[in-house]
């Protein structure tokens, strides 16, 4: 509930609402690690599909003749073809444009059924790509797949957020990010036995995505919607019964009157889309743009989504060319749980900084490694080694590794943290498009990168984790252990976005707000 606070106008926290973790909670969880699966299984599921030689073969004949005849000299082009990056790359401009539609359902209609949209979504998208018959049935699923992850990715975590009982939101946060690694693993796993049967194994890779969407489907049916969704849309006696059931209590009052203070506060405010250009929001704004744009610069999805490509470019056979990426996919899985172990004791800025430098290092020697085998002109200098190519495959996973454990996670985490209440959605929403902008762009260009920057590829995005690293030193406070309320305090104390904000900001925020002015500590 609105309080006044030394920090300036803040949203009370800390409060001992009575309740239990109930199995309605832990259901919950799970459908929130659904809605992480989907998105997952589609990031790992595009790469090994194009490196199946039957897939490539009856869509992009091309591209097989290049490949599998080897009629292409330069290794580093084989791969090239703006139809096979399409193919990748269409889901994430979906999901940029679902998301955007998401964000009002989700307000008007509740959480529930933007999940059960999204399922569906989802669902009919796995049917048609598995049945694909040509390109653009192919083309179409994926869109239909990325429209169900904007809608997914948007009313998850939201609802989430909204049923956990407030001690374990911070934690719930990165196990929707370690849910999008487990999917993406099973999707590598998935490929490497599917890519066993001849013809038709990439078709159970496509539709093994009905699965999740099948329960997220079924968890949105069953689940009740969120109390703080209800009372938003009027429903106060729903909301309290609800609320009941959730925490498992009768007494409920408390959080209950808070809910609706909450809301009724959120009400007032109109314009959060013309509050976000207000010169004290600079800080955010910038993170809202900055932060999901150089998690994508970091070139994870060029090892999520092109890894058993890349590997076959350097001279891996299939099968070992899919192993490898489950490697990296269960390296990326364990990793998420050093973060997860490490974000409150260590703090964002460290895992951020070491991870980034861990990265840079990896991103350098991958370069070399490659450099030296294939030349400026892509033509083997001499036969690839096996330990040469596990050198370069163990690179790859530590820089997954730290991947994991600082800018995946935390290219979610550190916004949804960040913006206080007045521009949330609204900051929100460009996190997660320029996030998807970002990704469409990598799996777009990336193929094409390769062929022309060749190893240098590597140094362009080392180049980026430089910078980001050292963005992060100058711009990013801290954030462990501040509550979410207060977290107007780290901005004001900051040697550089301090300036943009001035006490009487804090005057004019509350008369906004309909509270009185407040003395300035
Ligand atoms: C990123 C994805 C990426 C995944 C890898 C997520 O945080 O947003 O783009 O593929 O991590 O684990």
């Amino acid at each position: 509930m609105p309080m006044q606070s030394g920090g300036g106008f803040v949203f009370q926290h800390e409060k001992e609402y009575p309740g239990n973790l109930t199995p309605f909670v832990l259901v919950t969880c799970i459908v929130a690690a659904m809605g992480g699966l989907i998105f997952g299984y589609d990031i790992g599921i595009s790469g090994g599909v194009t490196s199946m030689p039957s897939f490539l073969k009856d869509f992009f004949p091309s591209v097989y003749k290049k490949e599998e005849l080897n009629t292409s000299t330069n290794q580093y082009c084989k791969f090239d073809s703006q139809i096979v990056t399409l193919f990748t790359s269409t889901l994430y401009i979906a999901a940029l444009l679902a998301s955007l539609v998401a964000s009002t359902v989700t307000r008007k209609l509740g959480r529930r059924l933007s999940m059960l949209v999204g399922g569906f979504l989802f669902c009919s998208g796995a049917i048609i790509n598995a049945l694909a018959q040509n390109v653009a049935m192919l083309i179409i699923g994926r869109a239909l797949l990325g429209f169900g992850v904007g809608f997914a990715n948007q009313s998850v975590p939201l609802y989430l957020a909204e049923m956990a009982p407030y001690k374990y939101r911070g934690a719930l946060n990165i196990i929707f990010q370690l849910s999008i690694t487990i999917g993406i693993l099973v999707a590598n796993v998935l490929n490497y036995f599917f890519a066993m049967i001849d013809n038709w194994g990439w078709r159970l890779s496509l539709g093994g995505a009905t699965i999740p969407a099948i329960i997220i489907i079924i968890g949105s049916l069953v689940l009740p919607d969120t109390p703080n969704s209800l009372i938003e849309r009027g429903m106060h006696d729903k909301a309290i019964s609800n609320l009941r059931k959730i925490r498992g209590i009768e007494q409920v009052d408390k959080e209950f009157n808070d809910l609706v203070e909450a809301s009724e506060a959120s009400k007032k405010v109109n314009h959060p889309w013309r509050n976000l250009l207000q010169r004290r929001y600079r800080s955010h704004l910038t993170m809202a743009i900055a932060i999901p744009f150089f998690q994508q610069f970091t070139g994870i999805n060029v090892i999520m989504f092109y890894a058993p490509i890349l590997f076959k470019t350097i001279g891996f056979q299939n099968n070992a060319s899919l192993m490898s990426s489950v490697i990296t996919g269960a390296f990326n899985v364990l990793a998420t749980l050093v973060s997860i172990y490490g974000v409150d004791k260590w703090g964002r800025r460290i895992l951020f900084i070491e991870g980034g430098i861990q990265m840079f290092v990896c991103q350098v020697v991958v370069a070399i490694l490659i450099g030296l085998k294939f030349r400026v002109s892509g033509n083997l200098s001499s036969q690839v080694h096996q330990w040469y190519a596990i050198v370069l495959v163990l690179f790859i996973c530590t820089y997954v590794c730290a991947f994991a454990w600082s800018w995946g996670p935390l290219g979610w985490l550190v916004p949804s943290e960040i913006f206080p209440l007045e521009i949330r959605s609204a900051a929100q929403s460009i996190n997660v498009s320029v996030n998807m902008f970002f990704t469409f762009v990598v799996a777009q260009v990336f193929l094409t990168m390769l062929c022309h920057l060749k190893f240098g590829l590597f140094l362009f995005f080392a180049f980026f984790l430089f910078l980001m690293s050292v963005f992060i030193y100058f711009f990013l406070p801290e954030t462990k252990g501040m509550p979410i309320e207060e977290m107007s305090i780290v901005w004001k104390n900051h040697w550089f976005w301090g300036r943009f904000i001035t006490h009487n900001d804090d005057d004019l925020k509350m008369a906004k707000m309909g509270q009185p002015p407040k003395r300035f500590h």
